[in-house]
């Protein structure tokens, strides 16, 4: 298989991270394959909220699980009452991905270049996990307003990157294979 392919199948997420920061240059290459992602009328519609600041990210986990807390979903709620769980999972940098939003498709976008941050992460062996439950901080509109994102630009999701601290049981959850169909 070649490297790309390899980097898609072994990528997972990452959930245990190394407090160490990660390279600039590598985390330098890791947002430029985000901004090489395709975008629908090559809009480009997104903009990258880089958090290095360790009380920062500790501070808008803080804040998520206290709203995670009041969830009426139990799975949410249960998360955001673990004093245990840290939904970005102390990982060192916090990339928060926003979407212009009178682009074509912002969010599809947006998650096209996510993507090709993770495999880009894996390709330079840098840990890194997808983070949906963030959105919760995001419901707060005067936290969201600190954060410098420019005017009619929305937070769509976050993406923790950090050396990997466990490699062990890193096996890929079990794919469903049986989803194509061909019509020739
Ligand atoms: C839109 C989206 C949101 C996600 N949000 C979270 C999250 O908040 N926390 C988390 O640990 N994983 C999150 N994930 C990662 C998925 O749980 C993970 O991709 C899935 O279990 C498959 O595992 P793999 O990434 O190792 O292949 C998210 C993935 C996507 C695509």
């Amino acid at each position: 298989m070649n490297e790309i392919l390899n980097a898609i199948k072994n990528r997972r997420s990452i959930r245990s991270y190394e407090t160490e920061q990660i390279d600039q240059k590598d985390l330098d290459l890791i947002l430029e394959a985000g901004i090489y992602a395709p975008t629908a009328h090559n809009d480009q519609p997104w903009h990258f909220t880089v958090i290095q600041n360790r009380e920062k990210i500790q501070y808008i986990n803080d804040k998520s699980k206290e709203l995670m807390s009041k969830s009426n979903v139990e799975w949410i709620k249960n998360m955001g009452i673990n004093p245990k769980v840290n939904i970005i999972y102390n990982a060192p940098t916090l990339i928060i991905v926003s979407g212009r939003k009178d682009a074509v498709a912002p969010l599809v976008d947006c998650s096209a270049a996510i993507e090709n941050m993770l495999i880009a992460a894996e390709s330079l062996n840098i840990g890194s996990v997808w983070l949906g439950l963030v959105r919760f901080f995001f419901e707060l509109k005067d936290e969201v307003e600190k954060l410098g994102i420019p005017e009619n630009y929305e937070p769509y999701y976050g993406l923790a990157l950090g050396y990997k601290a466990d490699t062990k049981n890193l096996t890929a959850p079990k794919r469903n294979l049986n989803v194509i169909n061909y019509i020739k």
